[in-house]
């Protein structure tokens, strides 16, 4: 944007300074799915408040469209028949790409979550010993606990059900999905129990928009705007009880542990993830990795600074990335300037590149490299985006918050 457009779009309201051809955000988003979306008047809700938020600062207003359906078919349809340009909440992996939609960068990640008395001490599943857990019936951490005899589960069908069955006292723990508990223990149970998020296999995924394919310029603005929205959602999420602090790693007996539900699952991790496809998460492909040849390092920096490393991932690199993601790494296009985009991960920075880099993203046209690529020729070249971004940034300020220039509050 440059010269006269910011001024003119402020005294014509209908000129979208980024050039976006709708003044309406269309939101698909579900009606009755507390603490994420109440079709209310007004609507509320964790992704209505963000909704609004997103479109303020795209100078646009808001219309909801309300979709129970967060199939992979109603979501299909809704997008492809043009009802509404964005779909919240979908979670951002591999097996929800579709050609019809990009998806956006994630804005929040939500996890299954540990429900405890306040003051019990839980650092891994065996603290639950002799205890009776509450679960929602065909869900990961039903699976999960299913593989234990250390513990008896008590099966709901709905999360809040679940945490009215703790309030009752017909079980002593919950392992649900942790949205809808932080929300209920907060607006039902007053906070009487404590909320803790988890990660592990299946367990933990970040959370993304679904944009209309056709949308490419809303697409990109989108991405310009969720990293700046930090502070609201952060505030918005704790306002809606959300799971806070550190997430407990669960770690899982083996992957055939869990069961793997078929692609064509039906419900959305939002409304809660029923029988969502399991993820296969930065901490599964580092389980994964580990059964190869190489060993389980996947803390770059400290061999980052290893000359023959970077030079050997430079060249996998250019071989390989290059044609979209530039020469040595530099882009002309933001969105493909992986130096800049990774230090936006700070601390997750090679958890997420692993990830991405082995699985792809699909709908945006990221290829899927696991098959194609080994682990070691991974590890270089993550040695030498490392380098690069200490090149550019400075070394020893490759992570951190200081994430982007532009993001002031
Ligand atoms: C055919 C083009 C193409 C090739 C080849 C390609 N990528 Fe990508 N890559 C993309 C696109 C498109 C994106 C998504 C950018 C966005 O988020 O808008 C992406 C995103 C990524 C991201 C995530 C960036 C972020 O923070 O959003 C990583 C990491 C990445 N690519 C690494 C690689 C590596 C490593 C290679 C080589 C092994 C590679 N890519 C090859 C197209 C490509």
């Amino acid at each position: 944007m440059k010269g006269l457009l910011p001024f003119v779009s402020a005294l014509f309201l209908f000129i979208i300074p980024t050039g976006l051809q709708a003044a309406a955000l269309r939101v698909c988003a579900n009606p009755d799915n507390l603490p994420f979306s109440h079709d209310g008047t007004p609507p509320t809700g964790l992704y209505v408040d963000i909704a609004d938020g997103l479109a303020k600062r795209l100078g646009m207003s808001v219309e909801y469209v309300w979709q129970g359906d967060y199939s992979q078919k109603g979501i299909s349809f809704a997008l492809q028949n043009d009802h509404c340009d964005v779909y919240f909440g979908l979670p951002r992996v591999s097996e929800w790409g579709q050609s019809y939609m990009r998806l956006s960068k994630p804005f929040l990640r939500e996890s299954y979550a540990l429900v405890v008395p306040k003051g019990q001490h839980v650092k891994r599943l065996a603290d639950l010993r002799g205890e009776r857990v509450a679960v929602q019936f065909r869900t990961p951490a039903q699976n999960l606990l299913a593989t234990r005899d250390d513990l008896t589960t008590v099966t709901y069908s709905t999360p809040k059900e679940a945490m009215e069955g703790l309030a009752k006292g017909e079980a002593d723990d919950a392992f649900i999905w942790g949205p809808s508990a932080g929300y209920y223990n907060k607006v039902l149970l007053h906070n009487a129990y404590r909320v803790i998020p988890t990660r592990g296999r299946g367990l933990d995924w970040p959370v993304a928009l679904g944009v209309r394919e056709e949308e490419a310029g809303l697409y990109r603005a989108i991405n310009g705007a969720l990293p700046k929205m930090k502070p609201l959602i952060a505030r918005v999420a704790q306002a809606y009880g959300l799971p806070q602090g550190t997430p407990l790693l669960i770690t899982t007996p083996s992957a055939a542990a869990l069961p793997r539900p078929s692609k064509s699952a039906s419900s959305a991790p939002t409304q809660p993830p029923a029988a969502m496809p399991l993820v296969l998460l930065a901490e599964a492909a580092q389980a994964d990795a580990a059964s190869g040849p190489t060993t389980n390092d996947h803390s770059a920096p400290a061999s980052a600074t290893d000359a023959n490393l970077v030079e050997e991932g430079r060249v996998i690199f250019n071989s390989n990335c290059s044609h979209c993601h530039g020469p040595n790494a530099v882009a002309g296009d933001p969105y493909m300037d992986l130096p800049a985009l990774l230090r936006e991960q700070g601390p997750d920075m090679d958890s997420f590149f692993y990830h991405t880099v082995t699985n792809g993203i699909p709908s945006v046209g990221m290829p899927t490299w696991g098959p194609v690529l080994s682990h070691e020729q991974m590890r270089k070249m993550l040695a030498f985006l490392h380098a690069a971004q200490n090149k550019r940034f400075g070394i020893g300020n490759s992570t951190g918050d200081t994430t982007t220039p532009t993001s002031t509050k």
